[in-house]
């Protein structure tokens, strides 16, 4: 049986990682803040596969996706024993957007391990972060070749399994290391952000 998904945030990057996922068989149950009954649209529009749940319901899937504000990720603190679960980390730690676009001041930490020490004992893996939803939304397979999305982790077991699970989606996957080096490459203003590669 396919690994169940737990998404926390439903907006742009939420969805389209649940439209990727439910196309590859995966089972996703998504929260938001607001409950529910908020994402009822939503769920319709995911179609076969998708549910809506709490943020404590999406934590309890096998593997949960934070597409939240970076000034929320603080609130899952409590929601689960986080121990062992592989949570892929898409947030970028934008304290502003437009037009001044100001990142939070991590103390020399990457976003992923500032997240870590937020979950405690979470495998995390740093991926999705990297490209506009727009540009993720698309069809992965891409003149002749399959879009790159980068992955970071700590844990060695749970980043070859995401690192699986995104091939499967249709991506090619490029690992940038640990969530100290690999993490900072890979977050906002990091050295791959918004960088769009084909393997070909
Ligand atoms: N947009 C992009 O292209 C992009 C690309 C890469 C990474 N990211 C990162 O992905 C994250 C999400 O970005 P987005 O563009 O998808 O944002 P978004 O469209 O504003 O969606 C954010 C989602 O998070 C939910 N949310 C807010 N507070 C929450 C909480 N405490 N608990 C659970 N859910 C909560 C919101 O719903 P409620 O307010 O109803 O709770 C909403 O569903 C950010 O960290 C962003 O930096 C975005």
């Amino acid at each position: 049986m396919k690994k169940s998904f737990g998404i926390i945030g439903a907006g742009n990057i939420g969805q389209t990682v649940a439209q990727h996922l439910l196309k590859a068989g995966f089972p996703v149950v998504i929260s938001n803040s607001h409950g529910p009954d908020s994402l009822k649209g939503i769920v319709k529009s995911l179609g076969v596969g998708a549910k809506a749940g709490s943020v404590e319901d999406a934590a309890k899937a096998d593997i949960v996706l934070l597409s939240l504000p970076w000034s929320q990720v603080s609130s899952l603190t409590g929601v689960a024993d986080w121990t062992n679960k592989i949570v892929i980390d898409a947030t970028n730690h934008f304290i502003t957007y437009a037009p001044d676009f100001q990142v939070a001041d991590l103390k020399g930490k990457s976003s992923s391990q500032v997240v870590a020490e937020l979950l405690p004992g979470a495998r995390i893996v740093k991926a999705f972060n990297t490209l506009n939803f727009k540009i993720l939304a698309e069809d992965p397979k891409q003149a002749g070749g399959r879009r790159v999305l980068f992955i970071s982790g700590d844990d060695i077991s749970s980043k070859l399994e995401v690192g699986e699970i995104i091939k499967a989606l249709g991506f090619a996957v490029i690992d940038l290391g640990d969530l100290a080096n690999g993490g900072k490459l890979q977050q906002a203003k990091g050295s791959v952000a918004t960088l769009n590669l084909i393997q070909l």
